[in-house]
């Protein structure tokens, strides 16, 4: 059925309306051939719509389908042991530097094939799928060797093909420095990451790359050599910054007017404003902060004064962030960084689209793509709120059920 129309909802649309969340109450939607064809209050719907396929949504609400904009899902192996260390006390820096930590999956990932790397990752996007979501970022970076960091990108482009969903992948090359490269950082960015770069992006696998700039992994200089790479093969940059020290990472991440800078716990006055100006979304990482017991907070009033766009995402790794549900993400931005729910919603639909860089979808608008989630609830802060419950009643993928 190509087209439709779904009335009797609730729409938060997150378009440029004067209410929270752009919500129409009593709204309605019509899409067709993937894309949505109007939107607004059942009563000014247009004559030309009204016979089309109709569902009656029963009061429930319609949110652009979810956008999960960080995560690391295709790797091998876990990290539970890891997790019992540090709860023993080992600190996740600790963990690192004795060969555990990113290093321990890269040794598991670069065992797994393909169809295995592909099998343990399915489980995580499914249950990414079942609240909701319909477009899904995935890293490299558990390789840390060509061939490794290649087979990560093609499984994670596989997923596209087998699941409802649409995959954008970032190029993580630069995540740690693979144990053969010990204290050799810079050896490892000529003879691997970049070359590995350049045949990921010549093999049409990357949509934007990715760093982490810090003391456990790369300096802001190193960094800086990743992203002038991607800027000659004109590929969009984003960064992990900030996260356990301040490097100036998200300063950096700005100056190559990077999409996003992701995480952000230790942002200065100076990286909020560089931020500001660069337009660059604050993509905020409350299961990492959670999982690492980490009381700094990020900046969120800084950042809200100086209008950078936030978003949330799960993160969704072995190590640091073990979290595959991203209403939790929600219900987190919202309870440990006192986000509102409004702006953890919006953080999950119009700026995780912005923080890959995508203006066909995030908003209930003419025009964008019919990719829908409907929720058994009656107010859109009811997303946010509850802990460990899931009210998705309905997803729609490119206009499909
Ligand atoms: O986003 N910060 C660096 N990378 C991941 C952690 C990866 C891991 O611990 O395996 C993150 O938190
Ligand atoms: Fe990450």
């Amino acid at each position: 059925m190509s087209r439709r129309l779904l009335t009797n909802a609730g729409l938060a649309t997150f378009a440029d309306i004067d209410a929270p969340y752009g919500l129409v109450e009593h709204g309605a939607l019509a899409f067709e051939k993937g894309a949505i064809a109007w939107t607004g209050a059942e009563a000014d719907l247009p004559a030309e719509f009204a016979d089309w396929p109709k569902e009656d949504l029963g009061g429930c609400l319609v949110t652009p389908g979810l956008i999960d904009c960080h995560t690391h899902v295709v790797f091998g192996g876990n990290r539970a042991r890891e997790f019992e260390m540090r709860l023993q006390g080992a600190t996740y820096e600790e963990v690192a530097r004795a060969g555990g930590g990113i290093v321990s999956t890269v040794r598991s990932t670069r065992t797994a094939g393909e169809e295995a790397l592909l099998e343990q990752a399915l489980p995580r996007v499914d249950a990414l799928i079942a609240e909701g979501i319909t477009t899904l970022e995935i890293k490299s970076g558990y390789g840390l060797d060509i061939e490794t960091e290649l087979r990560m990108l093609r499984t994670a482009r596989k997923i596209g093909g087998v699941r409802p969903v649409d995959i954008r992948t970032s190029f993580l090359g630069a995540h740690a420095v693979p144990p053969e490269y010990k204290g050799r950082a810079d050896a490892y960015l000529d003879d691997i990451c970049l070359p590995a770069l350049e045949a990921a992006h010549e093999e049409g696998l990357v949509d934007a790359v990715d760093g982490f700039c810090e003391g456990i992994a790369f300096s802001p200089g190193q960094i800086a050599r990743v992203f002038e790479r991607a800027k000659e093969l004109n590929l969009p940059v984003k960064l992990h910054a900030e996260q356990l020290s301040d490097l100036g990472g998200a300063e950096l991440a700005a100056s190559y007017d990077a999409l996003s800078a992701d995480h952000l716990e230790y942002l200065s006055g100076k990286g909020v404003e560089a931020l500001a100006r660069s337009g660059s979304v604050a993509v905020l990482l409350p299961g990492a902060f959670y999982t690492l017991r980490e009381t700094q907070l990020p900046p969120v009033d800084l950042l809200r004064a100086n209008s950078v766009p936030i978003a949330l995402a799960t993160d969704c790794n072995p190590g640091s962030s073990p979290l595959a549900s991203l209403l939790l993400a929600l219900n987190m931005g919202c309870t440990l960084f006192r986000m509102t729910p409004e702006e953890a919603l919006a953080g999950v639909t119009r700026e995780a689209a912005k923080a890959l860089g995508l203006s066909d979808r995030g908003t209930l608008e003419a025009g964008r793509r019919a990719d829908l989630s409907v929720w058994n609830v009656s107010h859109p802060a009811e997303l946010s709120y509850r802990i460990g419950f899931n009210p998705l009643k309905e997803r729609i993928f490119g206009g499909a059920q």
